[in-house]
């Protein structure tokens, strides 16, 4: 094989691979199926006491990309929120896209709140129940934003 060859063989072969491990090759689905279980009433109707500001979401961005334990979020969840995460190709049910504004305009933050909390039973949504109040409600900020 020639020099050139080789190395038009190699380029390809990592770009392949950068495209493997980027968000986009997978097809998006919106509106999805959600298996969740409903919050209690006082809970899915409670909106997000920390408001919506710069800073609020600034952590929960923070949280989503690196520091939420067992695992941030964006492994699942997408890097774009848009449900195509590295770890979301073997999934069934797939994580919920929080790009698909048709869907999230109906999911109250309340609900979001108890979800990022308790966890969906049987699925790959983990509870996070070590991250306080505050916490979930800057990711609840964080997460509306993939869709505005
Ligand atoms: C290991 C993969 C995985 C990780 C990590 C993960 N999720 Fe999920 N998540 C899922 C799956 C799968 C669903 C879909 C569950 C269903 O439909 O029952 C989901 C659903 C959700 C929902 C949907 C609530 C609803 O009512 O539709 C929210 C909100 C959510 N996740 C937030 C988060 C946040 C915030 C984090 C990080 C703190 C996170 N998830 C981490 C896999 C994951």
């Amino acid at each position: 094989m020639s020099l050139i060859r080789r190395f038009c063989y190699l380029l390809l072969v990592t770009c392949l691979f950068v495209l493997w491990g980027t968000d986009i090759t997978l097809a998006e689905v919106c509106p999805q199926g959600r298996y969740v279980s409903q919050a209690p009433d006082n809970i899915y109707n409670q909106i997000n006491p920390l408001g919506n500001t710069p800073d609020v979401q600034a952590k929960g961005e923070k949280l989503y990309h690196w520091t939420a334990k067992p695992l941030p979020c964006a492994n699942c969840h997408g890097i774009s929120g848009n449900a195509k995460g590295m770890m979301a190709r073997s999934m069934t049910p797939k994580p919920r896209n929080f790009s698909c504004k048709v869907m999230m305009k109906d999911i109250p933050d309340g609900q979001l709140f108890w979800i990022i909390r308790n966890g969906s039973a049987g699925t790959g949504m983990l509870p996070y129940n070590k991250l306080n109040d505050d916490q979930i409600w800057q990711l609840v900020a964080y997460i509306r934003h993939f869709s505005k």
